[in-house]
């Protein structure tokens, strides 16, 4: 008999074809029915492939009682409760490194949509305002000699930063771990956290979101930034006081704004659809072909390793013993 696998969603179909072929699958997405009620009826399902908009907390884990991974479709998984998968011995994998350079392309396509005000231009010229080239007209920053502050430099962190040098950014950061070979290698610099938020031009964040730093960017800290500075978001949501960061944009107090991720997505607080100095992507980070397939290969591959009695390759590091 074949094992029981549940998908929340529609991903790449080549691997629902690997999937298929191999299991028994269940799309919730294509059943008409909720995930709780799938997991209710099918109480044999030993995998759950999830989303990073599926909440996967203690209610849905305790109907899988025969559950073995919960492998998400994302590199976050703030989405599930680890803690409590792993106190029910359920190890949870993730999709890192095939989606770095992806979402490193977006943070950087955020930040020269901002500093060029690109999408103001385009929305302008589509409006019949655009009336022949002006000395003074739509002026931006340039990223040339500018200081980019890094929160979180992880393998994004990395990615982006590497990007950023080579449009002549001065990168600075801050991460739990210095990482001195790159200060070495790149010249980048470390600074403490509040220091990276008042020095920086632009400031982009690329850590994970977990409870204690919920909201980090409150206003306490969004005040610190230089007025004329831009703050870039491709992480997660929760970490801004998203109705603060408006409220500044608003009041012209940073230069501008570009965002992926939303404090209550896909919900977007109403005022920062308003305003000129911001660019807003639809969380497309990781959304290219070939790192969507990649993600989607390596939820197939750790399931097939867990049931094979194989340690997953992508095994969040919380779920990794001492
Ligand atoms: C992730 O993988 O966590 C990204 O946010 C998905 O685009």
């Amino acid at each position: 008999m074949k094992r029981k696998v549940i998908l929340t969603r529609r991903y790449q179909d080549e691997a629902i074809r690997q999937l298929k072929e191999a299991f028994d699958l269940i799309i919730v997405e294509d059943s008409g029915k909720t995930l709780p009620e799938i997991l209710k009826e099918n109480s044999d399902t030993e995998a759950l492939i999830s989303f990073l908009s599926d909440k996967i907390d203690k209610e849905i884990i305790d109907l899988a009682p025969n559950l073995k991974i919960i492998a998400n479709y994302a590199v976050g998984y703030n989405n599930i409760d680890v803690p409590y998968a792993v106190k029910k011995g359920i190890p949870v994998t993730n999709t890192p490194e095939v989606l770095t350079k992806a979402t490193a392309d977006l943070t950087m396509a955020l930040i020269l949509a901002v500093c060029r005000r690109l999408v103001e231009g385009d929305e302008l010229l589509r409006q019949g305002k655009f009336k022949g080239w002006a000395a003074n007209f739509l002026l931006g920053k340039e990223l040339d000699g500018s200081t980019l502050g890094i929160i979180g430099m992880g393998r994004i962190g990395q990615a982006t930063a590497l990007r950023a040098a080579s449009f002549g950014l001065h990168i600075i950061y801050y991460d739990r771990t210095r990482k001195p070979e790159l200060e070495t290698k790149y010249g980048y610099e470390y600074k403490a956290f509040t220091e990276v938020v008042k020095e920086a031009d632009i400031v982009s964040l690329h850590i994970p979101s977990y409870p204690e730093i919920r909201r980090l960017f409150n206003k306490d800290v969004l005040d610190l930034m230089k007025k004329d500075a831009v703050f870039i978001n491709a992480a997660r949501g929760d970490l801004v006081d998203e109705a603060y960061l408006a409220e500044k944009l608003e009041r012209n107090e940073l230069f501008g704004a570009g965002l992926d991720v939303y404090e209550h997505e896909p919900t977007v607080t109403e005022r920062l659809l308003k305003l000129k100095n911001v660019v807003l992507a639809p969380h497309i980070g990781s959304a290219t072909y070939k790192a969507r397939m990649a993600m989607a290969q390596l939820t197939v591959d750790n399931v097939k390793q867990v049931f094979a009695g194989i340690p997953p390759q992508n095994l969040a590091p919380e779920c990794r013993l001492p």
